[in-house]
């Protein structure tokens, strides 16, 4: 029996404890089942022939990779049967899903294979779920019930399939990290409280992008660069996973700022990245370690959503950094 407290064991003492709903528990355990078949589903990617793309393509417009086609399978067949599921809405599904015969009212929203572009490339890769209730409960679920402000979240996390698999995980009291132990099958509490460093010298951004960053994006970049020459008065160093999961990750263990911000390069985009099931779930990781998460002018949590697939700005990570950024922004 290992001496480390399991993730059943941590979410059965919650809801024991009356701080957890027990359906919530069961939720969270099938989004660990789905995570646990993902990550052997990917180390095995090359031998079992499903690397490379289908034919597909998302509401997004990405092509899809075989494995966002499975990942997105594995978390569908792993919570619709829990009964505790009203309805699913992914990245890699046009419009939400209402679960058949479902009584409870939980929606689960879901990237399910962040940074798929690196699959093929044997690089860190994730999942990242977000999880509301039905306003109107599972009976007369409509796709608004899924447009709430990442406010409403009751919890949220995400898997990075690394070169350990490690599900973090909050319900908005703290942040946890469990590690899955690949010869018990088991998800064991590695962090039991991360926190964000509210200083970094690290930021993460696509800098192939440069030509088209509004001027706060480009001034505080070119600043991190000028190093201690200039008026930051200190060296900065550059990372870029290419996987939001990897960078968050990184920055949630040493610090750091992530940046996909709004470009000029297609206006009509406000951004790359999903507010619903990228930048909501991981907004509020963030929050909850300390953090801040904003597109530059507004809290990311509270915007209200129009549409599920919509795109957004996100400026993220080490509070004194987000908030130096987003001064930029309010200069103008
Ligand atoms: P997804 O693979 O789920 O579509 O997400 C990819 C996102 C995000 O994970 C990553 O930070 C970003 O795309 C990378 O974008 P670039 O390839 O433009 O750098
Ligand atoms: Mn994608
Ligand atoms: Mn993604
Ligand atoms: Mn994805």
């Amino acid at each position: 029996m290992s001496e480390r407290i399991s993730l059943l064991q941590h979410l059965t003492l919650a809801a024991r404890a009356g701080h957890l709903d027990p359906a919530l528990v069961t939720v969270v355990q099938q989004i660990g089942a789905a995570s646990r078949e993902i990550s052997a589903a990917l180390t095995r990617a090359a031998l079992a022939g499903v690397l490379g793309a289908v034919e597909t393509s998302n509401a997004s417009g990405e092509t899809q990779k075989k494995l966002d086609v499975l990942a997105n399978d594995a978390f569908l067949q792993a919570l619709s049967w829990t009964g505790a599921v009203a309805g699913i809405a992914s990245e890699e599904l046009d419009g939400p899903y209402p679960v058949p015969g479902a009584t409870g009212d939980y929606l689960v929203l879901l990237d399910p294979l962040d940074g798929s572009s690196n699959i093929d490339v044997n690089i860190s890769v994730g999942s990242i779920f977000s999880i509301l209730r039905a306003r109107s409960g599972a009976a007369g679920l409509t796709d608004a019930d899924f447009l709430q402000p990442g406010t409403a979240q009751v919890c949220a996390g995400f898997t990075v399939y690394g070169p350990a698999t490690v599900m973090v995980l909050c319900f908005g009291h703290g942040v946890q990290g469990f590690t899955l132990d690949p010869v018990s099958g088991e998800f064991l509490l590695t962090q039991a409280d991360i926190r964000i460093p509210e200083r970094t010298s690290e930021y993460a951004i696509n800098a192939s992008n440069q030509r088209w960053w509004q001027p706060p994006v480009q001034r505080y970049i070119a600043e991190c660069m000028a190093g201690k020459d200039g008026p930051r008065g200190r060296d900065f160093n550059m990372r870029w996973v290419g996987s939001m999961v990897g960078d968050v990750y990184r920055l949630l263990t040493r610090g750091g700022i992530f940046m996909y911000p709004r470009d000029t390069k297609d206006a009509s985009k406000p951004g790359k990245l999903r507010l619903m099931y990228e930048a909501n779930p991981i907004g509020y990781v963030v929050e909850h370690a300390g953090g801040a998460a904003s597109t530059g002018y507004e809290r990311i949590l509270d915007i209200p959503p129009e549409k599920v697939h919509q795109r957004v700005a996100v400026i993220l990570g080490s509070k004194e950094e987000v908030d130096t950024v987003v001064a930029y922004h309010r200069a103008g």
